[in-house]
């Protein structure tokens, strides 16, 4: 019997998988100078804690979640998404009580049961930051431009950042209630109308043509935030702006969560047809309360990182292997093993990356096997080699050949590499 990852699933293998790690580590990297700390959660929860079962609800909450029953009887999720464990971390640990804004950020595996596709997978993984506790259009603009930093830092030029706002609870209700009443008047199938009552911002989303189509005259939220609201907007686009990042408004940018209030974002890559998004985020100001806690205004944003390494293979930025070694051994025979063994030890020990070759290979076997490596440098070493206390250092990119005496190899490849 063979086995085969489960469908929406996928292994990262080396040397792709050097950057799925780099996208982690370059995304991450701009939010933890930005003095966002690192916080990990379990990749389960409590059920309630995602389906928290009051007003709007969406696809991901309805018919996406992973839910088990445990030994114990209680029903638990794999988590779809971030931001719920880390206010219910965060409300655990009573952090709101010291200083605010709390800055974290995370990164792992979230699960999604979607219709499995080329860029929408069941099995994903982001890097999040969330700022929590602060109301202050400066701290929405900051997340937004350290993502922007992120991307561009990878070498990526496509991303586009659409930038809306979805009002806060004086203003959406009127909105939505506006919404409702041009909604009601289209001709849509009966699963649609259903969703006009429970989540009518979702139906603006809908990707169909035929619905499409009769969304021209939609009313738009920005035509219908309160005073407040649309001065907070201002101040963060002015901040977007001075700050030298580029947006778009999208007035029809609909986020899949429910939390979302005022500031919303997502980050397109065009490269990637259907499932453009790299990432996205907004302001959930009134999360904390649904999930009992005390009134904590936060924002923050998730970046895929799965489709970041396609949008780079999209834009051809794959092609330079990250990682690899920069030395590879080629021992001729046993007695050169051992003795290259505790060399390699040693030049690993001086902080070089090097590996060696296994396994009883001929020298033709080893001497490719140093080429796949990606390695800048072998080190052959054989029966003459030993007689004269030497190693043969072999540069593999102009295959120039130096013997260096075995007691000067560290200090001499430590030059070479340095
Ligand atoms: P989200 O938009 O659902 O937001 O996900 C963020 C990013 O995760 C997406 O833009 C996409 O790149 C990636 N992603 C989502 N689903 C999949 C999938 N099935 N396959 C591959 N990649 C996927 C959130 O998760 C919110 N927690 C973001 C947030 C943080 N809002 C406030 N704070």
């Amino acid at each position: 019997m063979t086995f085969q990852a489960p469908k929406g699933t996928f292994d990262w293998m080396p040397p792709r998988s050097e950057w799925a790690l780099a996208v982690r580590d370059a995304l991450a990297a701009p939010a933890r100078r930005a003095g966002y700390g690192y916080v990990e959660t379990p990749a389960f929860e409590d059920t309630a804690l995602f389906a928290r079962g009051v007003g709007e609800s969406t696809d991901i909450v309805t018919k996406e979640m992973y839910t088990f029953t445990s030994r114990g009887g209680q029903s638990l999720t794999l988590r779809p998404e971030g931001t719920a464990s880390v206010m219910r971390a965060v409300l655990e640990h009573g952090l709101y009580g010291g200083p605010l804004p709390i800055k974290l950020w995370y990164s792992g595996s979230y699960f999604r049961y979607e219709r499995a596709q080329a860029g929408r997978y069941r099995h994903f993984s982001q890097v999040g930051a969330e700022a929590l506790g602060a109301e202050d259009p400066a701290l929405d603009a900051e997340l937004i431009v350290l993502a922007m930093d992120g991307y561009a830092s990878l070498g990526l030029s496509g991303v586009r950042l659409l930038l809306n706002s979805l009002g806060c609870k004086e203003c959406r209700p009127a909105y939505r209630a506006a919404l409702q009443d041009f909604l009601r008047g289209l001709d849509l199938d009966e699963a649609t109308r259903n969703r006009i009552e429970i989540n009518p911002l979702r139906v603006l989303d809908d990707k169909r043509p035929e619905v499409r189509a009769q969304l021209d005259g939609a009313p738009l939220v920005t035509d219908h935030l309160c005073g407040a609201c649309k001065a907070y907007h201002e101040e963060v686009r002015g901040l977007l702006t001075a700050a030298g990042v580029a947006y778009e408004d999208d007035p029809r940018l609909v986020r899949g969560l429910d939390y979302y209030t005022r500031t919303t974002f997502e980050f397109l890559h065009d490269g990637l047809g259907a499932q453009s998004a790299v990432g996205g985020g907004g302001r959930y100001d009134g999360l904390s309360e649904q999930i009992g806690g005390p009134a904590l205004p936060s924002v923050g944003w998730a970046l895929g990182v799965d489709r970041t390494v396609l949008a780079m293979e999209a834009e051809g930025l794959l092609a330079e292997r990250p990682g690899g070694v920069e030395v590879f051994a080629v021992p001729l025979g046993e007695e050169a093993r051992r003795r290259v063994f505790p060399l390699v030890s040693e030049l690993r020990r001086a902080g070089l990356a090097v590996d060696m070759a296994f396994g009883g290979r001929g020298v033709k076997g080893a001497m490719k096997a140093a080429d796949r490596s990606g390695a800048r440098y072998a080190l052959i070493l054989g029966d003459r080699d030993i007689e004269a206390g030497a190693v043969q250092v072999k540069d593999l990119t102009t295959a120039d050949q130096t013997a260096v005496p075995l007691a000067e190899v560290v200090a001499f490849l430590k030059g070479k590499l340095s």
